[in-house]
């Protein structure tokens, strides 16, 4: 028996829109459930009546990841397996090394190395997870886990592992309850495009069960040094500060085509300096701490308000993806070395003053 404070699980709030059975494990580790923020100063920005923020970061592990990994996770266990595998950019490892570790199942995951930000190694690490970087992209990584799940070394927890997409999609259900009806748009980042995947599929299957009245216009942002779906080809060396979209060949490229024109949505790029910038807006305007990549979704929205590419939207949902203090490198970076006085009241006043 649940009491009243005990976590919630995921797989049984949506179990009848999910591929669960009675014998699926119910395992929980606080997932979903996470805060829809409205954003006034977004609002005031970009003209828009209506910007709220899906705070994903708020996840047990930080990030959206854990919709889907408690599902293909608890699937794997549901059918027998020993031991889970991926690819990552860091936080899917962060979130398959802390469901494995729940479930005690082995975990391997397999990065790119010197690209994954810090505190997502940091969890890979204490959650007990194989930790091996490759000297590639996470393209490379993602080929590699791909074969050795093949052998049937490890079930795959990437996002082609369709309960992925499955647990990600319980994010749009969230928007429609929260909001009554879904919003006119969504503004996602886009990397190895599952996220934009599920969401779609959320979306669709949210209407046609009286969730939502209405479609939603699909629009994703990938890094403009990694942008292959803006581009139509693969990027062989895909370069961008935010490290979690830093992909060249997104595994569900199709599939986010496919919400992108069935939305009448749009995939865009947007610069490393624009999603910086949306980043410390986020932050310093907002109060809400979210990773490089996460901030590519609102760096967007910038990016069309200046345009004038917003005409007909009223309500927008911009996906918070990840957790700021993932990455405490990027953040550091705007103050490298700290003003460093005296422990006097007058010498305080002065460097505050100095910073002000
Ligand atoms: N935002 C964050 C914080 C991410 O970690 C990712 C993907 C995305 C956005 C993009 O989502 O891949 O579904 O299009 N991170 C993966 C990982 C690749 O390994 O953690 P997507």
């Amino acid at each position: 028996m649940g009491s009243p404070m005990a976590t919630t699980c995921l797989i049984d709030r949506y179990a009848a829109y999910l591929p669960v059975t009675p014998r699926t494990p119910r395992i929980a580790l606080g997932e979903g459930g996470t805060p829809l923020v409205r954003a006034p100063r977004l609002e005031a920005e970009t003209g828009v009546r209506e910007v709220w923020l899906k705070v994903e970061g708020m996840n047990p592990t930080g990030s959206f990841k854990d919709r889907g990994m408690v599902l293909a996770v608890a699937k794997a266990m549901e059918e027998g397996a020993a031991s889970v595998i991926c690819a990552s950019t860091g936080n899917t490892a962060a979130s398959a090394a802390a469901y494995a570790a729940r479930a005690g199942l082995e975990c391997a995951v397999v990065l790119p190395a010197g690209h994954v930000a810090l505190g997502k190694l940091a969890q890979a690490i204490v959650f007990g997870a194989r930790v091996i970087a490759v000297r590639g992209s996470f393209d490379d990584a993602l080929v590699v886990v791909k074969e050795l799940a093949a052998g049937g070394e490890a079930t795959l927890v990437n996002s082609i592992n369709p309960y992925r997409i499955e647990g990600q999609k319980t994010a749009a259900f969230e928007i429609c309850e929260t909001l009554g009806d879904a919003p006119d748009a969504l503004f996602i980042p886009v990397g190895n495009a599952g996220n934009i995947t599920a969401y779609w599929k959320g979306f669709v299957e949210a209407a046609r069960t009286g969730m939502a009245t209405r479609g939603v216009r699909m629009f994703g942002f990938q890094a403009a040094g990694a942008a292959p779906i803006v581009h139509g080809r693969p990027v062989a060396e895909p370069r961008t500060i935010a490290t979690a979209i830093r992909i060249g060949n997104p595994a569900s490229w199709k599939s986010a085509v496919e919400a992108r024109d069935a939305s009448g949505g749009a995939i865009e790029a947007v610069t490393d300096e624009e999603i910086l910038d949306a980043y410390r807006f986020l932050a310093g305007c907002e109060g809400v701490f979210c990773e490089p990549a996460s901030a590519a979704s609102v760096a967007g929205l910038r990016q069309r308000a200046r345009r004038g590419a917003l005409e007909g939207i009223e309500r927008i949902v911009c996906v918070l993806t990840g957790n700021g203090l993932k990455d405490p490198d990027t953040a550091k970076s705007f103050s490298p070395s700290l003003t460093e006085v005296a422990p006097t009241a007058e010498d305080v006043r002065a460097a505050i003053r100095a910073l002000s």
